[in-house]
């Protein structure tokens, strides 16, 4: 067995909270201290850390750190509402943080109602934020452990975005499952999306590939088709930011297409995602908020205008991908294979999602 580095892309230290700055990598490992909860959410609304369950546990220790500002300024923790509020109000696909927001809600208005000191609500607010830290650690090793055994001994695959170590607690999702493959051995070649136009697949799929020197290969966007055609990828595999009731999945704008090639060509199309992604009072995709992003994203690249100041441009972050395209669901309570409304009721039911 290969043994892989343990990538952490945040820390907490004395109730405060240092992140990578995604926005700087690969160039450099510049890590921030957010220490307000308007960094929190200034942090996660310009991306400095991004990627569905990240954005959940950030947002989790963004609120604990919220009411311990309340706290210290010696404000009434009725406040603490608009600290939650700020909070949400920051990226609104994926479901990630808005489960994790009403967990430490929840949570807050138990210790309230118990009558805590000061000192007792924040260590509390913290540990929680912690454990959602952690469960999602373990749930990434566990789908990842599920997922490796869907992938050949040698195997060709494309990913989308990034679903890494950086887009959660640590291993990552889609990745992960790529990670264990690796890890048990398995020669796996991986081909990354670049992902426009924040390039998470250039700038961090490339560079976690790169630290557990994971055999790869950056592509553009509109090369997957050709690539598929020509026979040289086994298996699609991405993550989710929400999944509706009816097994509809948003991600990252792209994933759609794929998922199209992916049924005209006959290779499998796989979502690693924990079951904290599930949104089950959303009935289908069509209910999901898509982000639009600010147009200056699509015409700019690096700083510099590669369209026309002038012209106007269209900024969709993230798209539905239907049930039907889908091959199978990879969870950390195991695997969902036909996509189905009455499958994943039951899955998550009789699975305790
Ligand atoms: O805009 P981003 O970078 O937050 O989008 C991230 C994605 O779309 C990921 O694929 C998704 O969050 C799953 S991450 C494990």
């Amino acid at each position: 067995m290969r043994k892989l580095k343990d990538i952490r892309p945040i820390e907490v230290k004395d109730y405060k909270l240092y992140v990578i700055n995604q926005l700087k990598l690969p160039k450099e490992v510049a890590w921030e201290e957010l220490s307000t909860y308007k960094d929190v959410a200034k942090a996660i609304k310009d991306m400095i850390i991004r990627g569905a369950p990240l954005i959940g546990i950030v947002g989790a220790y963004g609120f604990a750190i919220g009411v311990k500002q309340l706290i210290d300024e010696r404000k009434s923790l009725d406040k603490a509402q608009k600290v939650l509020e700020t909070l949400k109000n920051t990226r609104p696909t994926a479901i990630n943080l808005f489960w994790a927001l009403n967990r430490m809600w929840k949570k807050f208005q138990k210790l309230m109602q118990e009558g805590k000191n000061n000192e007792e609500l924040i260590k509390a607010l913290f540990k929680e934020a912690n454990k959602i830290d952690l469960e999602d650690y373990h749930a990434n090793k566990s789908i990842g452990g599920y997922g490796q055994v869907l992938l050949p001994q040698k195997a060709n695959v494309l990913t989308h975005c990034n679903t890494g170590a950086l887009a959660t607690s640590g291993w990552g999702t889609a990745l992960g499952v790529i990670r264990s493959a690796y890890e048990d051995g398995k020669d796996i070649t991986v081909y990354v999306d670049e992902t426009r136009p924040y390039l998470q697949g250039a700038r961090l799929t490339a560079w976690e590939l790169l630290q557990e020197n994971i055999n790869h290969y950056v592509i553009t966007d509109n090369s997957a088709g050709f690539l598929i055609s020509k026979g040289l990828i086994d298996a699609i595999i991405v993550g989710a930011d929400r999944i509706t009731a009816n097994g509809d999945v948003a991600n990252k704008i792209g994933t759609y297409s794929l998922s199209v090639l992916a049924k005209e060509h006959n290779i499998p199309f796989y979502v690693a995602a924990p079951t904290s992604t599930f949104d089950l009072d959303i009935k289908s995709g069509e209910e999901i908020p898509i982000e639009i992003r600010d147009e200056k994203e699509v015409k700019t690249c690096g700083g510099s205008y590669i369209a026309p100041e002038d012209s106007k441009a269209l900024n969709y972050s993230f798209d539905i991908t239907p049930a039907k395209n889908i091959t199978a669901i990879i969870t950390e309570k195991g695997i969902i294979s036909e996509i189905t409304e009455d499958n994943i009721k039951n899955f998550l039911k009789y699975r305790g999602g």
